[in-house]
């Protein structure tokens, strides 16, 4: 067998941008298992004074999620935020229709941000555009945002919140071109209402930053036009449009599903271009980024049994809590590869979910927390990626696959933070076969410590910690940094060799050559 070749350029002067710390974010909705025995479950042996399970948190901190997206998703559009404020014993149950669960609203919007804050985790908010509109929107944000004086700061230091939450990032409204989103709106009349509450809003916090409804996938029918027609009511008002992307195996068609980091980078270039052709019209300098809020491998079209069949149960029922495979894991570390090329107009991403609901971390209730097989290049991404992405240049040989046509076999990003030193390489083999990589690194002189591997497996992914315990242990691994050449410390270029259907992240530290 002859092993290919493929050949990185990087160079300090030529920059994608900065990281943004909020590319590393992640997502809790009232959805299943997410909130309920996820993140809060008071009879838990490691639940805070608040309820809220301290294993979890850990977990979440070693993560690395630096931002979290509440409290939806689906729910938001039929969520009442005023009856999750105030006694817990004077809420009321309701009927989520999203998800068909009775919500207690014991967790609402309070115990979510001290919980946040007490975690060191930036919120990013959702207000309901679905079955509400702009006086809600503003109000939720008065009472998150408010200093004391009006009614709904005041209701907010009634129910012993003194200090305003600060919250910064704002959804306007979830998913809102999905008919199966509950208040499901057409492009004209989802843009104006976004308009008025993004301004009515904007009036109460000035210095919020606002997220537009983008598609919920680039299969929509009305992708491109839902993005043009929207920005046109709100160019001027927001800063970012949102993004949602899922990816899974089809029929064991692995080389596609290994190429899904491809079908990212198109929907984001085509986003991108879909808001410049609206600034150009305008003759605009404003650029509008990408909210990518909802990314992950989901097995939707496989796994999951549609949201009209959901039996109608109490809270926390069983929904969606897809198991993960080391092929699963490569896939997330080349998705976040595509993520870091775009650090110019990606400056907020979120991994859906953050725990048992399409998720890096799962739970028993009464039980233990654990890792799935994504969790880790998630977090090692998280920690290695560091300052600047790198405007790399990759000459790799192709694949063809059924779903996205030609996909480079390899694919690399590179981060580097001048003033620590801190260097990161993530590499991505999508093939079955070894490739070797040479990494010319002219103008930095790059000392690799060492790195780590996510290798695919061929098991079906099966429940709980003892599973997730095997993946890792035969998937994932440390590596001994590459002997340099020619000579140590100062090497312009350096080889690896990437395992088959791989992804993995070297790290070291690099000065101006
Ligand atoms: O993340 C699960 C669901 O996927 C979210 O509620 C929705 O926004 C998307 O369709």
């Amino acid at each position: 067998m002859t092993t290919s070749h493929a050949r990185v350029l990087l160079h300090p002067g030529y920059t994608v941008g900065p990281v943004d710390r909020r590319v590393f974010g992640s997502f809790v909705e009232h959805l299943g298992r997410a909130v309920y025995t996820g993140i809060y479950e008071p009879d838990h042996a490691t639940a805070d004074e608040h309820g809220f399970r301290r294993d979890v948190a850990d977990l979440t901190r070693e993560l690395g999620a630096t931002m979290l997206r509440y409290p939806g998703g689906n729910f938001v559009s039929n969520y009442v935020w005023e009856d999750a404020v105030g006694p817990v014993e004077d809420r009321k149950p309701f009927i989520d229709l999203a998800w068909r669960t009775i919500e207690p609203n014991t967790v609402g919007t309070d115990e979510f941000l001290q919980w946040a804050e007490r975690e060191g985790i930036e919120p990013m908010m959702a207000v309901n555009l679905g079955t509400r509109g702009v006086a809600e929107a503003a109000a939720l944000l008065e009472y998150c945002n408010g200093e004391a004086g009006s009614r709904w700061a005041d209701l907010r230091i009634a129910n012993g919140r003194e200090k305003p939450y600060g919250v910064k990032l704002w959804c306007l409204g979830n998913e809102m071109d999905g008919p199966w989103q509950i208040g499901h709106k057409d492009a004209h009349e989802y843009g104006k209402l976004a308009a008025e509450a993004g301004k009515a809003m904007k009036l109460v916090d000035p210095s919020i930053e606002l997220v537009v409804c983008g598609s919920s996938s680039m299969d929509m029918d009305t992708f491109g036009e839902w993005e043009q027609t929207v920005l046109g009511y709100t160019y001027d008002l927001v800063d970012h449009i949102s993004m949602h992307a899922y990816y899974e195996e089809h029929s064991g068609d692995r080389a596609s599903f290994l190429g899904s980091g491809t079908s990212m980078d198109r929907f984001i270039r085509r986003v991108v271009a879909s808001a410049d052709a609206v600034g150009a019209r305008r003759r605009s300098d404003k650029k509008i980024t990408i909210s990518f809020d909802e990314w992950n491998v989901w097995y939707l079209q496989t796994r999951f049994e549609g949201e009209a069949n959901i039996p109608l149960r109490p809270a926390p029922a069983r929904i969606i809590e897809d198991v993960y495979s080391g092929l699963d894991a490569v896939v997330v570390g080349d998705l976040m590869v595509t993520l870091l090329n775009h650090a110019d107009r990606v400056p907020v991403a979120c991994l859906a979910q953050l725990v048992n609901v399409i998720a890096p971390i799962m739970t028993e209730p009464g039980g233990e927390a654990w890792r799935q097989p994504t969790f880790h290049p998630f977090a090692t991404t998280a920690r290695l990626a560091q300052g600047t992405a790198l405007d790399l240049r990759v000459d790799s040989p192709t694949t063809t696959t059924a779903r996205h046509g030609e996909v480079p076999t390899v694919t690399a990003a590179s981060t580097w933070d001048e003033e620590s030193g801190a260097f990161a390489l993530f590499l991505t083999n999508r093939t079955a076969e070894p490739v070797e990589v040479t990494v010319d690194h002219t103008g930095l002189s790059v000392v690799l410590a060492g790195g780590y591997r996510m290798v695919a497996d061929h098991e079906p992914a099966v429940e709980g910690p003892e599973h997730a315990a095997k993946v890792a242990a035969g998937c994932w691994s440390e590596l001994e940094a590459p002997v340099p050449s020619p000579a140590a410390g100062t090497t312009p270029s350096l080889t690896v060799t990437l395992a088959p259907e791989s992804w993995t992240a070297w790290h070291g530290t690099a000065q101006r050559a």
